[in-house]
Parts: C-alpha cells; structure tokens; sequence
C-alpha cells in the first residue's frame, strides 16, 4: 500500500533526534584529534581545556561576569538534582510542570527531599498560569518543555525583586532561545542537547543570590559527595574553574570545546537562534498548509524552536498511538527522519529537533516525506 510517490529529495542528515541531538554540521571524528586523552584532568592540560569549557560557555550565552559556572557530573539531571537536593527547604517552594521532565523535578521534591510544594502542573500543550507565581518562594521550573515543545515566551513573568531564587532547567533551551539572566538564579543544561555535544555532563549556572544561599542555608538531610557544592560554608570554588568535583571525560570536554568553535563560527547565540527559528519556521509553513497536522503548543507564542512536537488530527486515524508510531517507523525505515516519534510519556505524535546543529535544507527536504508517511499511513491501516 506505498505506492503514493515518494518525493525526490531526502535529508542529507537524517537524524532530527531531541537528545542526543545532531552533531553540528561540520564535526567528524578528527575534531577530538587534540583531547587530552590519558592525561590527568588536574594536570595543566586538562584544567585549561575545562576552563575553556567554562569561559566558552560564559562567553557565547552572554552569562554576566558575577555568575558561577560549574561543570558536573551527570548530565543535566545531575545537575537539576545538586541544585535542589542543595538549594531547596531554605522557604516555599512552587514548582511549575507542563510535560514529563517538570513533572518528574515535581516528585522528586516532593516525594524524595518531602517539601510541602505547591504544584502548578498544565497539560501537554499548555502552560501552567505564570502570572500566579509567588516569587516570595522559590521556582522551579523547565525553560522549554522537550517533551510537550511548549517554552515560556520569555522572562517577563519573572518577578526582578523576587525574594525567593528561580531554579531553571534550560536543557533544550540553552543555545537556541535568550535566557534573561538577571531573571534566573540557577540554570542548567547538558552537552548533549542544542550543541550536539556528548552525554555524560551537566552545566551549572549560579547567581550571586544563589551562591549567597548556599553559603547561608545547610539542608536538613545528607549531600552525597557528589551533590556539594560547599565546603565549610563557602562555596567549593575550584568546581566553577575547572577543579571538577570527579572524573570528566576528557573526550567529551574536547567535542563541547569543538562545538562552542561550531558555535562562533554560526555567529555565536544569536546565529543560533537564527537557525533553530530558520528550522521551525519551515515545520511551521508546513503544518499551516496541512488540515492533519498540528502543533501540540496550543499558543504559538509559546512553540519551542528546538523541540517542535507534532500531533496528528485527522478524523480517519483509527488508533492515533499506533499510527503515529507507524508514521516515525515509515520514516526511520526509509532513513529520512530518525528518532522522531514523540517522548514515551507524551501524547502520540512526532518529535522534529529544529535546534542549531539541524541544517534548515534537512527540515525543508523532510516536509514532503511527512506528506508521503501519513498518506501511506492513512492507505494502510
Ligand atoms: C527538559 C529536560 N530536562 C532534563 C533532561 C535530562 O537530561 P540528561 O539526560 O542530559 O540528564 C532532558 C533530556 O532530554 C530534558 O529535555
């Protein structure tokens, strides 16, 4: 039943994955050639390459001078995770979940570290009610919800004499969107995401008021060595300049340095916002010509750039969960889109990745192999 045409032109990158994402355009293997492979990561080498990592970072997101920058183990959950189990019971505590990484930060406040907070919890496609946020407590919160691609439009919702610290989980959003810092006391992100970086480790961003936390409040339970940030009651320094708290992988450190490169050369955060918005606006003009297809984000001003999430809307689909695995299944087969099936928790439907390292011709070129899947889809169920 897939004799509907198949269009000309394929995705001369095929992988539209959410994480880990793309590798930027012009990597191959031979940009690791200069890791520091087998060399201590307290020897020189090693602590100059981390600290570039750190200074890179600072530099091409635009991070204030006075903010702390650490790089920790365990990816962007490991971050997340030393930054409430650290941070949090000082005061209230808001949560704000819209898709299955906010909620999963939910439980672990509540169930695991037992605070009595108040969840502000909105369906796929939604976002919670900003404007009830109480920033005399502290806000946890998803910048972009990979899951759902709804993002906040912006952090204008963010009180600036706020007594209470804003805890933000940037993943999919550092890179690809403009993060106000003046309104955000932590924020985290991992290599593998808008970058294409590698998995293994996390970024953790601080303020000043949330150093000044960590250095005025101890949590009432135990900090695994991995989790502390404080020695003392000051703050471990060394972790914000290369000294890592473990073992990095210095091969990853070396890919995140070849991708930050990547990055200038593009025109550093703004170049990048250019191509992610580039990404989806072709998805964008493609779900507006379709009766089918839709965006899960129900507000458009609230649609990621990088984690664009679609869901199928036509009446003839007889089981919405089985076809659109038949659809990204389609797709994968004919290895013109991979990974593009929606997250495991999420409603049914598809997943493009439109962050930076995804060339605009790739999402142009996927557009008509949509059409042709669900079509074959639609023939053959
Ligand atoms: C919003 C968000 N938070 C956390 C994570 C977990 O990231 P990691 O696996 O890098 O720890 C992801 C990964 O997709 C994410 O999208």
């Amino acid at each position: 039943m897939t004799d509907i045409a198949q269009p000309a032109t394929r995705p001369a990158n095929p992988r539209f994955s959410s994480g880990p994402c793309a590798k930027p355009p012009t990597w191959n293997l031979d940009a690791l050639a200069d890791a520091a492979l087998g060399r201590s990561h307290r020897a020189a080498i090693g602590k100059d390459k981390l600290k570039a990592a750190i200074e890179g970072t600072r530099e091409v997101l635009g991070i204030p001078a006075d903010y702390k920058i650490g790089i920790v183990p365990a990816s962007d959950t490991g971050a997340v995770e030393m930054a409430l189990w650290s941070l949090l019971g000082a005061r209230g505590v808001e949560m704000l979940a819209w898709e299955s990484f906010g909620s999963g930060w939910v439980t672990d406040v509540v169930k695991q570290l037992k605070i009595d907070a108040v969840a502000k919890t909105a369906d796929y496609g939604q976002l919670p009610d900003l404007a009830s946020v109480d920033f005399a407590n502290d806000v946890v919160f998803t910048w972009n919800g990979t899951t759902s691609g709804v993002r906040v439009p912006n952090g204008d919702w963010i009180a600036d004499d706020r007594e209470g610290l804003t805890i933000c989980d940037a993943t999919s959003a550092a890179f690809a969107m403009d993060l106000p810092w003046d309104k955000l006391d932590v924020t985290t992100f991992s290599w593998q995401k808008v970058l294409g970086g590698e998995a293994a480790h996390g970024i953790l961003i601080l303020s000043p008021r949330a150093v000044e936390r960590l250095e005025s409040y101890t949590p009432a339970w135990p900090l695994p060595k991995i989790f502390r940030l404080t020695k003392g009651g000051k703050l471990i320094e060394g972790i914000f300049t290369g000294a890592t708290i473990n073992t990095p992988s210095m091969l990853a450190v070396e890919d995140y340095l070849f991708a930050l490169d990547w990055a200038r050369s593009v025109g550093g955060l703004e170049g990048l916002i250019h191509r992610a918005d580039a990404n989806t606006k072709a998805v964008a003009d493609f779900v507006e010509m379709r009766d089918w297809v839709d965006f899960l984000a129900e507000d458009a001003t609230t649609l990621s750039n990088t984690s664009v999430c679609l869901k199928f809307t036509d009446d003839r689909i007889k089981d919405g969960a089985t076809f659109a695995k038949a659809v990204a299944k389609r797709l994968e087969a004919e290895g013109v889109a991979l990974d593009v099936g929606a997250y495991r928790d999420a409603p049914a439907g598809l997943r493009i990745w439109c962050g930076g390292t995804v060339e605009t011709s790739d999402v142009e070129a996927l557009m008509p192999w949509l059409d042709w899947a669900f079509n074959a889809e639609i023939a053959a169920q």
